[in-house]
């Protein structure tokens, strides 16, 4: 039984991007999001409100999200990873933010420089002055199938801190298969424990696909009850404190997939192929989205 409607949040922009070496110029950042934002997606997350010391490649989050034509259809949720992020993205104009934690310690400290429980605190404080706003806050768990550092993750340490992410006021929490070790075996296993404490409508799942195992991870997770994915256009992306992140599933792959399935997204493929084909040029690179490559040149 799967659900008949996907809500499909593309990362592309902000986990796509992130991991650059070079720096994308701003406008073709901006470019890609009013591209992407013609295609029927309903959720885009734009940029973040991170340290530029940490992540260079998202320091001109404030022209990112300003210049940007929004769409009345479209929400843009940007990353703030603690209260100095979230008045950052506020000022800028969000009207969306995502927070992000880890199910792995070392993740944790290597990610945003702090221990699990310290960053609950931050969250905390940032999720509550936001309810004050009536700003939406979506929550991220990473390693939610394996450490780059610790290597597996017990799947009871999963459910504990998307509880407690989803507790403190999160309306969905988006479950991070980071290094995309997982298969559908693990999924399966993880999403049993997690919606033992949150219910499947307030849980996505957002898979790289290092290992090639993402579709069929997303597809475990629909037979599940899962129906938010996350995933990138072309397929770009990867963390900068996660050696070895290939990128996330492709946009475009999964599009066809829940599409050949009967399952509808209101998103147009072919526009998606689109702006992927834009992205890949400018970068100077060839598309990781297997359905785009089939589909050849535009
Ligand atoms: P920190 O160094 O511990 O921060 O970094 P601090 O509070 O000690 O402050 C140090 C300095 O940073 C201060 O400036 C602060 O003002 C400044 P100084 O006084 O030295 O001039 N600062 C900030 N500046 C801009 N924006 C901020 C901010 N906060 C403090 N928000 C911090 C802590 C969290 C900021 C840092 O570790 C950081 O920026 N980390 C970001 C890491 C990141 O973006 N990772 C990638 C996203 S996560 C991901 O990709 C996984 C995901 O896709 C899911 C999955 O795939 O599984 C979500
Ligand atoms: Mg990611």
């Amino acid at each position: 039984e799967y659900p008949e409607y996907v809500k499909i949040v593309e990362v592309g922009p902000r986990d796509g991007l992130q991991n650059e070496k070079e720096m994308v110029p701003t406008g073709v950042k901006i470019q890609l999001i009013d591209m992407l934002s013609e295609t029927g997606l309903p959720v885009i997350e734009a940029t973040s409100f991170v340290s530029s010391k940490w992540v260079p490649q998202m320091a001109d989050h404030t022209e990112v999200l300003q210049a940007i034509h929004r769409s009345s259809h479209v929400r843009y949720p940007v990353l703030t990873p603690n209260m100095h992020g979230f008045q950052d993205a506020v000022a800028a104009g969000a009207t969306e933010v995502a927070v992000f934690g880890s199910a792995s310690e070392t993740f944790s400290r290597k990610n945003i420089n702090c221990s699990i429980d310290e960053s609950i605190l931050r969250f905390e404080e940032v999720i509550c002055t936001a309810k004050q706003r009536q700003i939406p806050v979506r929550g991220y768990v990473s390693c939610a199938l394996g450490c780059p550092y610790e290597g597996p993750i017990e799947s009871t340490k999963v459910a504990e801190v998307v509880k407690r992410l989803y507790e403190l006021g999160c309306y969905e929490v988006s479950l991070g298969d980071t290094i995309g070790v997982g298969t559908p075996g693990s999924m399966a296993k993880m999403l049993h424990s997690v919606m033992k404490e949150v219910p499947s409508s307030a849980l996505a799942v957002h898979c790289h696909d290092t290992y090639g195992q993402a579709l069929a991870n997303i597809l475990i997770a629909l037979q599940m009850g899962i129906c938010t994915v996350d995933s990138s256009v072309a397929g770009l992306g990867g963390c900068p404190y996660a050696q070895g992140a290939s990128g996330n599933v492709s946009t475009e792959d999964v599009l066809y997939m829940l599409h050949g399935m009967g399952i509808k997204t209101g998103v147009d493929l072919s526009k998606v192929i689109e702006a992927g084909d834009f992205i890949c040029k400018a970068l100077n690179r060839k598309t990781n989205s297997k359905v785009a490559q089939a589909r050849g040149d535009y």
